[in-house]
């Protein structure tokens, strides 16, 4: 397994293209199986998730042609209509594929997704949403069987449904779903995330009837057939602030390209208030840091509110900041899987329940680390790019998920990565 080796030390200057939302092309792939013509794509990061959600595609008889970060997909034929346990277990998203296949081939069987190592995560709103658009649901052998067959014109109906959590990916599947069924879905207590937006406006692209999309009430007029179409993926707002993170800590000055401010006030908010000056153009944001930070107060919650993808990174900035943070984790139970990592690099953070707080230090020693999911360890890389001396990151697939090229990007900032393959 790959590893990288951090030499930390360097401030950050210079520009940083980012990439297409993970988040948002996850989706948007598995929306092509709504889609009786081909679904163009374009900004569509190098990704291990994107690569897994092809190769899930593509065992449903989706035809595939990738060219850099274009990609097509021509679903005019599908031949299978699940997605297995080794699929679903290396990545939760796959049950992305539940709504659009029940939606327009009245049949689905989608293995459910097990424990992760970010807390239980369930799945039963995605369930009891396409249970109240009148499909036949059985749980068997771990699968989720689905069926729309008993159904007039096999078509799922559309219903008023009142999600009792903020669920991005269920918000998601049953917006896919809805865009197919007889009559109007009204999904109550939406997510609101960019992600969803992005997908909304694609499927409009494809003929779909959607509005309220990144409000929390979204109504869908389902309609007989949906086309392909060219759709540019949003930016990557998450990439976006991990960058901005950086460069805040290393006190250095970096400009984002392809970078939307609009979608990350929550996170420009908090660095302004640990000190960084954040400005902002069209499609471009510039973080400019002395690197001496203040901690600052985080709270996860569904946006507009602080993401919970960026709570580990937030954690190392305030490690090194002065003064004392409270992070407060309300999205998922066991998130603060970096936090142990961090203490062996001499951060100073106790846990109490789904807070912690954080004493900043006046510097980090590097150290070998290892994360168990996609943010822990971008976190790391942070705490690694001031540590002093060399951070080696263990299990660096999972960055490899969700950060397009990023010791390139680093590197090309000024930093000191180095991948050792093994
Ligand atoms: C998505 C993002 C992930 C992000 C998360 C929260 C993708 C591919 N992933 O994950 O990066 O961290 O949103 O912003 O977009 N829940 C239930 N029942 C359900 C569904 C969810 O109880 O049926 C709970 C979850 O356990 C969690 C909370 O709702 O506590 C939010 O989860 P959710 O928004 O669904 O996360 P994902 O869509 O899986």
């Amino acid at each position: 397994m790959d590893k990288l080796l951090i030499t930390g030390g360097n401030r950050l200057h210079g520009e940083v293209v980012i990439s297409g939302a993970k988040n948002a092309a996850l989706p948007i792939l598995c929306a092509s199986l709504l889609a009786e013509t081909p679904l163009h794509l374009k900004s569509v990061a190098a990704l291990k998730d994107i690569d897994t959600t092809i190769k899930l595609l593509d065992t449903m008889g989706v035809k595939i042609a990738r060219d850099g970060s274009e990609v097509t997909l021509d679903a005019g034929e599908v031949a299978s209509f699940e997605a297995t346990y080794e699929m679903v277990k290396t990545m939760r998203a796959s049950i992305l594929v539940l709504g659009p296949l029940l939606a327009r081939f009245g049949t689905a069987r989608v293995s459910l997704p097990g424990g992760c190592a970010i807390g239980s995560r369930p799945v039963d709103l995605h369930i009891k949403g396409l249970q109240a658009m009148g499909a036949a649901i059985h749980i068997t052998h771990g699968y989720i069987q689905a069926s729309t067959l008993h159904l007039p014109n096999r078509r799922l109906q559309g219903v008023r449904y009142y999600m009792d959590m903020v669920t991005v990916t269920g918000t998601e599947n049953l917006m896919m779903a809805a865009a197919l069924a007889q009559g109007t879905t009204v999904l109550e207590n939406a997510a609101k995330e960019p992600e969803v937006v992005d997908l909304a406006e694609m499927l409009v692209k494809m003929g779909a009837n959607i509005t309220g999309a990144g409000t929390d009430v979204i109504t869908i007029i389902g309609v007989e057939k949906l086309n392909g179409t060219t759709h540019n993926v949003v930016c990557d707002r998450i990439e976006a602030g991990t960058y901005m993170v950086a460069a805040a800590m290393t006190g250095g000055e970096v400009k984002l390209l392809n970078a939307r401010a609009d979608l990350l006030d929550a996170v420009i908010e908090k660095l302004r208030e640990a000190g960084a000056t954040v400005t902002s153009e069209l499609d471009t944001i510039t973080v400019k840091s002395d690197g001496n930070l203040k901690a600052v107060n985080i709270r996860t919650a569904p946006h507009p509110a602080f993401p919970t993808d960026m709570q580990a990174q937030f954690m190392a900035l305030n490690t090194i900041a002065q003064g004392v943070a409270k992070v407060t984790e309300t999205i998922f139970e066991n998130r603060f899987m970096h936090v142990q990592e961090m203490q062996r690099m001499g951060a100073d953070i106790s846990i109490d329940g789904n807070t912690a707080l954080v004493k900043g230090v006046p510097f980090l020693d590097g150290a070998t680390v290892m994360a168990t999911d996609l943010r822990a360890s971008a976190s790391l890389v942070l705490a690694g790019l001031v540590a002093r001396g060399d951070t080696v990151i263990e299990r660096i697939y999972h960055l490899d998920r969700g950060y397009e090229h990023l010791e390139e990007k680093l590197n090309k900032l000024g930093a000191n990565v180095k991948r050792i393959s093994q």
